[in-house]
């Protein structure tokens, strides 16, 4: 059945070229007002203002009056940890008493409690629970994630990461992207044997690619887990094998982004600790700088400097990173309203940030991240009357529908796939 609506009070198109809008750009979108979207075969047909959609009207269109409403693209989340066992509530104590992050990982707590979570877990319970959380996404207009594995950091519980992964994007409406992320931290096992952990992650990483179960490899570049030349080494073979790469770049020590220029990873995420000269070189080299408020938020650190990015002319994008550790969250909305008031980001750049360049981050960008014609009808009606006010009133879920391929898969809030 083909879909129009129309009347609606501001649609934010983001359409116009399928690549990474950097530093000004990010400002330039398109926002309609009393507008429609025509959609048939799952694509967009038709955009525009006004009555100019009753040309496509047949006795077959479902007709739905959208005043009163703001429409975007499908908010894409492009750095996750979806995959993973278990919950740390048990470390707010910790940190309540002044350990820090990197403190209770060195204590055995921390990512390496998630991993012995993981391996006990069965495929199932990892689907099941995964599948919950990309519920919860969907309720709040998210419609493509990166996940990334490295609660396993051994073979056998990689692989059962990622097959988990590519199950649910089979079978779940929301687009899934993989990452490899055995280079997450140094499993017990290889305590004091850091370089043997690394031959073991190049040889997974032939294994993950020889299953096809990945398309970019991340690594966790931080002083004390991966320094810059093990990084490097990881990665150079992951590049050499035919991923594209990814990096947890300048989090809580500097370093990895100077990495992810000469690489030229595709993203470099994170970026706490960056300074302007960080910022301009990965401007020059086009990394996206994919920035996690959230985490940030969480961690009771200093935001990274979004402003100066933009106008040093990088690309943003805005993920949530969803973790059971640094960020036990997976509300983008809530990301996004943190982009703005923290880091002093529109919320247009915000828009563009969680729209097209997430989907540059993912390579989705000729099919997501704009309502433009011939892409996939994924979008989100906000029961909202303007893009500012999904930013301005924090902390609800907004999303009113949600709509992937055309299809209606949230109907006020309620999960309908
Ligand atoms: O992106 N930095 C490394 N990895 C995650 C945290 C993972 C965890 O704490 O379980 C992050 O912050
Ligand atoms: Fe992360």
């Amino acid at each position: 059945m083909d879909l129009i609506i129309y009347n609606i009070s501001q649609l934010v198109t983001m359409r116009g070229k399928n690549a990474l809008r950097c530093g000004i750009e990010m400002q330039k979108v398109e926002i309609l007002e009393n507008a429609y979207i025509v959609i048939k075969n799952g694509k967009f047909l038709s955009i525009g203002m006004g009555e100019g959609y009753s040309q496509y009207l047949n006795d077959d269109t479902n007709l739905l009056n959208g005043k009163g409403y703001l429409v975007t693209p499908g908010l894409i989340d492009s750095h996750t940890h979806l995959v993973h066992y278990g919950s740390r509530e048990h470390e707010l104590e910790m940190k309540l008493n002044g350990f820090s992050y990197m403190d209770i990982l060195n204590k055995g707590g921390g990512i390496l409690y998630t991993v012995a979570q993981t391996r006990a877990a069965s495929f199932d319970q990892l689907y099941l629970k995964a599948k919950k959380s990309l519920d919860e996404m969907l309720r709040l207009g998210i419609t493509c994630v990166e996940a990334k594995s490295g609660y396993g950091l051994n073979l056998e519980t990689e692989i059962k990461q990622l097959e988990v992964a590519k199950k649910l994007n089979e079978y779940h409406p929301i687009m899934i992207k993989s990452t490899f992320l055995g280079a997450h931290a140094i499993p017990f096992e290889y305590k004091e044997k850091k370089d043997l952990y690394i031959e073991e992650v190049l040889k997974m990483l032939e294994v993950i690619k020889e299953k096809d179960l990945a398309e970019y490899c991340d690594v966790f570049c931080q002083d004390g887990i991966f320094d810059r030349e093990e990084s490097k080494r990881i990665l150079i073979r992951a590049k050499e094998l035919g991923f594209k790469l990814k990096i947890h770049a300048d989090e809580m020590s500097s370093g990895g982004s100077h990495l992810a220029c000469e690489l030229t990873c595709v993203s470099a995420d994170h970026l706490m600790t960056s300074t302007l000269n960080d910022i301009k070189n990965l401007a020059n080299h086009k990394v996206i700088t994919n920035l996690l408020p959230a985490t940030t938020f969480n961690l009771n650190k200093d935001y990274a400097l979004a402003r100066l990015m933009i106008d040093n002319n990088c690309g943003v994008a805005l993920s949530s990173d969803y973790n059971p550790g640094s960020c036990p969250s997976l509300n983008l909305q809530f990301v996004m309203y943190l982009a703005t008031n923290k880091m002093k980001m529109l919320p247009i750049e915000v828009m563009t940030a969680v729209t097209m360049n997430g989907a540059c981050s993912i390579n989705l960008e000729n099919e997501k991240g704009s309502i433009d014609i011939g892409k996939d009808a994924d979008f989100v009606i906000f029961d909202a009357p303007n893009l500012n006010y999904i930013m301005y009133h924090f902390g609800i879920n907004h999303v009113k529908d949600v709509y992937i391929k055309g299809k209606c898969v949230v109907s006020d809030q309620k999960i309908c796939y």
